[in-house]
C-alpha cells in the first residue's frame, strides 16, 4: 500500500516524538519537519540522525522556516500534524485549509472535530480537521464516556486530574494551560454529555521524573449504585481500555473502579514507548499514538 505523505509542524516534545512514531508506520511517511529554529532540540536530533542514515531519511525535509516551509513544500504532503501551540494554530488553520490538506491538530483549540479514536474514529474521519484535544482528554474521556453509558443522567459531575512530569511539558504546553483545561472539559461535556465537569493538570517537577497518571471521578446522584451496575461499569470499561491499548500499548487501569458513597473513582497510568523522552512521558504517547491512529485510518480509507 502507498503511504500517505505528511508534514509535522512544530519540532518540540510532541512533534519530535510523533516523528519517531511516524517512521515506524506502515501507512504514513513524513516528508517535512518544520520548526522555527535549528537550535530546537527536535531539529538538532533529526539533523544528526539524517547524517547517520541518509537512506532512511532521504525524503525528509528539515526546516526552520516555520509555516513558510509548509507553503513552499505543499506538493510534498497531504496531511499536516500541527504540534505547535493553540495560539499559532488559530493563526494558521485558515492557511492549512487553503492548502487543501487534511489537518490533525494536536494543540488544544476548539477547531476541528474532536477525536478520541477508541470512541469515534470512523465518524471524525469525514472532517477535514481532527482535533486531538489533549493528553488528559485522551486518557479521561474513555472513562467519562463509560460512566455516562452506564449511569446516564445520574452522572451529576465529573472531575479529572492528570499528572505529568514537568520535563515532558514544553514551553508551548505551559502557554496552553488555560486552553488545555477548557478543551478537556469541552471533550468531557461532549462525549459524556455531562454539563458539570472540571479538568486539572499538574506538572510535577519531581526527580526521578514521574509517569503520566489520570484520576477521573464521577458523582452519581439518585439511587445507590448497585453491585451489578458497578460490575457492568467495570466490564464495559475493561473492554474500552483494551481497545485503546491496541494503539497506546502502555495505557492501563491502575486503580480498579472504586465506589466511595456516591463517588466512583478510576485511576489510569500511561507508560510511554520511550521514543523521544524516556518512558515516564506517557503523555506524549497517549496523544501521539491517537494522532497516528487517526492518520493511519485516513490513509487506509483514502
Ligand atoms: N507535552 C505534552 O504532554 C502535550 C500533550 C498533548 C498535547 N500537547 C500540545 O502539543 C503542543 C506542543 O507541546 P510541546 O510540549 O511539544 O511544546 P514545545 O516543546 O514547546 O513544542 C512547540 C514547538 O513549536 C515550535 N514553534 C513555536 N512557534 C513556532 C513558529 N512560529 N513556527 C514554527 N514552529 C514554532 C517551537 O519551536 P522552538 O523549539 O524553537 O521553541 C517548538 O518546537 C502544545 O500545543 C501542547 O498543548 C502537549
Amino acid at each position: 500500500m502507498k503511504k500517505i505523505r505528511v508534514a509535522i509542524f512544530g519540532t518540540g516534545n510532541i512533534g519530535t516524538d510523533l516523528l519517531v512514531k511516524i517512521f515506524r508506520s506502515k501507512y504514513l511517511e513524513c516528508n517535512l519537519f518544520s520548526g522555527r529554529s535549528f537550535l530546537s532540540l527536535g531539529l538538532k536530533k533529526f539533523r544528526a540522525e539524517k547524517l547517520k542514515n541518509k537512506r532512511k531519511y532521504r525524503n525528509l525535509i528539515l526546516s526552520d522556516k516555520g509555516v513558510n516551509a509548509l507553503v513552499k513544500n505543499s506538493n510534498n504532503f497531504d496531511l499536516i500534524f500541527d504540534c505547535t501551540s493553540a495560539k499559532l494554530h488559530k493563526k494558521n488553520f485558515k492557511l492549512f485549509r487553503k492548502l487543501k490538506k487534511k489537518i490533525i491538530n494536536l494543540t488544544p483549540t476548539d477547531d476541528g472535530y474532536m477525536c478520541i479514536p477508541v470512541l469515534n474514529l470512523e465518524e471524525c474521519n469525514k472532517s477535514i480537521e481532527l482535533n486531538m484535544v489533549s493528553c488528559g482528554a485522551q486518557s479521561s474521556v474513555p472513562v467519562a464516556f463509560t460512566m455516562s453509558k452506564i449511569f446516564k443522567k445520574r452522572v451529576q459531575y465529573i472531575e479529572t486530574t492528570s499528572t505529568i512530569s514537568s520535563k515532558s511539558a514544553g514551553p508551548a504546553t505551559r502557554l496552553n494551560l488555560d486552553e488545555y483545561i477548557y478543551s478537556t472539559q469541552r471533550a468531557i461535556n461532549y462525549f459524556a454529555r455531562v454539563n458539570k465537569c472540571k479538568a486539572i493538570l499538574n506538572l510535577n517537577p519531581a526527580f526521578p521524573h514521574i509517569n503520566m497518571e489520570t484520576t477521573t471521578y464521577a458523582k452519581i446522584k439518585g439511587k445507590k449504585v448497585s453491585k451489578s451496575e458497578l460490575n457492568r461499569f467495570k466490564k464495559l470499561l475493561k473492554s474500552i481500555i483494551s481497545k485503546l491499548r491496541k494503539y497506546v500499548r502502555g495505557h492501563k487501569i491502575i486503580v480498579e473502579p472504586t465506589l466511595i458513597d456516591d463517588v466512583l473513582v478510576v485511576k489510569t497510568k500511561t507508560i510511554g514507548a520511550g521514543d523521544y523522552l524516556p518512558s515516564y512521558a506517557g503523555n506524549l504517547d497517549i496523544i501521539n499514538c491517537a494522532a497516528v491512529a487517526a492518520g493511519e485510518y485516513y490513509a487506509k480509507k483514502k
